[in-house]
């Protein structure tokens, strides 16, 4: 139990600056004290079902011994290492080994960052090296979607196409273009007769790549499954035509499966639902559930043999003091293992078509436009209209604080109420979701 009042807490909390606040608008913060499963628990004595996994990330559920044990012992033994050239240590070398080939066949090597702001960044960096090595240092470029997230570091910041993130940090950083994203449900590009929307937002790659010039683009990144942009599912057809694209004006495909990693969709990484595999994926949260900062991308083996190219005096100048932390890396290690044991794409499949059904069950409420999702992460649309599909960010902000009130916790993401529970997730727990977001969205009604 916390040593002081939940307004103490408060107060001196105004001396730190938190992630995408307004410092007024914090006001009134859920002090979190605890967590076991997928409950949380306030300084003020509340429980709360964490709809959202933390960000998305810990998939193991809370207050894991296990974990916390894996990370006692490795600091015990060794904390951390510089693992710059000319040092390694066991986690790091244990964990890339374990990852070899363990999302996509062919990508078999890992560089380790601390989250998934730093692996973008990193992925950037090296698909620009990739193509000055083969001999075409003109192309730079990334190509990304309106409503990407792709994180907080300047590159990753003007990689993103979700305005609010950028204006405030200009001028943007040069060589980030963006294309429409494919959403089924509101799809903002030119779709031709006889086309379907997978077919469109794929021209629209092409599209972009020829207007930039074939010779000017690295790569295209992409969410498999977008997240902060409003949980957007493209449909089946758009990652085979995607790499198709890719392949034809030699760019490279980089997918940022910082959400969609380690489970989360159904399958251990999102790509897999569609056959297609990146030359660069990106990864972070769920790798170690949470229970240590850790990212990392993983590069394909042609890539690997183009950096081997390099003379031999010639060094990859980027790394992190982190990069392969020792003790991040023997947790990660550890929370793999759970993940495997208790088979969490599967889990995500099962409580996922439960969480499904129960999110359509409120489509009943004038207000529940869309309800979308894979494996266990899901979008609810709030429109003021149904027909004409009215965005209504106002309606869902309240919906998000009565659900709150109510013990839930999920996140607003414009008109979309975002739900990315623990994969550790129980069939009462679930339903307990639905029972409590019925709640509040009754009262709203
Ligand atoms: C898809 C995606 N990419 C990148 C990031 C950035 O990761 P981090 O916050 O660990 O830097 C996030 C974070 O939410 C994300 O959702």
């Amino acid at each position: 139990m916390s040593t002081q009042d939940n307004a103490t807490w408060i107060e001196k909390d105004y001396k730190q600056l938190h992630p995408t606040y307004h410092p007024k608008s914090h006001a009134n913060p859920l002090v979190i004290e605890r967590g076991e499963g997928v409950w949380l628990h306030t300084a003020d004595g509340r429980k709360i079902l964490d709809g959202m996994a933390g960000l998305w990330n810990v998939n193991a559920g809370y207050g894991r011994e296990e974990l916390a044990k894996a990370a006692y012992d490795q600091m015990k033994e060794l904390a951390f290492t510089s693992n710059f050239s000319g040092m390694t240590n066991l986690p790091s070398i244990q964990l890339a080994d374990k990852l070899a080939g363990f999302a996509y066949e062919g990508l078999n090597t890992t560089f380790f960052t601390s989250g998934g702001s730093e692996a973008n960044d990193s992925a950037f960096k090296t698909a620009r090296y990739f193509w000055k090595r083969k001999g075409k240092p003109g192309k730079y470029k990334v190509i990304a979607r309106n409503g990407a997230y792709h994180g907080i570091t300047l590159a990753a910041t003007f990689a993103t196409g979700l305005e609010k993130y950028k204006t405030m940090f200009g001028p943007a950083v040069d060589g980030f273009v963006h294309i429409p994203a494919p959403n089924p449900y509101r799809y903002e590009g030119d779709v031709k007769p006889g086309e379907t929307v997978g077919q469109a937002a794929a021209r629209a790659l092409e599209e972009a790549i020829l207007r930039e010039g074939q010779d000017t683009v690295a790569a295209f990144i992409a969410e498999p499954v977008m997240g902060v942009g409003g949980v957007i599912v493209p449909p089946a057809d758009y990652f085979p035509l995607v790499r198709a694209i890719c392949d034809k004006y030699e760019v490279l495909f980089i997918a940022d499966e910082i959400i969609t990693g380690f489970g989360r969709t159904g399958e251990w990484f999102a790509l897999k639902h569609w056959n297609v595999k990146p030359d660069i994926l990106c990864f972070a949260k769920a790798i170690t559930s949470g229970y240590a900062p850790l990212g990392g991308m993983q590069i394909s083996d042609a890539i690997r043999e183009t950096m081997e190219t390099a003379a031999d005096t010639e060094a990859w100048m980027t790394g992190y003091t982190y990069s392969g932390h020792a003790m991040a890396c023997a947790v990660g290690l550890k929370n793999i293992e759970i993940m495997e044991r208790e088979e969490y794409p599967k889990r995500a499949r099962e409580m996922g078509k439960r969480l499904f059904d129960g999110l359509n069950s409120l489509k009943e409420f004038p207000f529940v436009g869309d309800v979308r999702g894979l494996g266990l992460v899901y979008g609810v649309e709030i429109v003021s209209n149904k027909e004409a599909k009215t965005a209504d960010p106002a309606t869902t902000t309240r919906i998000f604080k009565a659900a709150q009130e109510h013990g839930l916790r999920t996140r607003p993401l414009g008109s979309t109420l975002a739900f990315s529970p623990p994969l550790s997730i129980a069939e009462d727990e679930v339903d307990e979701i639905i029972k409590r977001l019925g709640a509040a969205m009754d009262g709203i009604r």
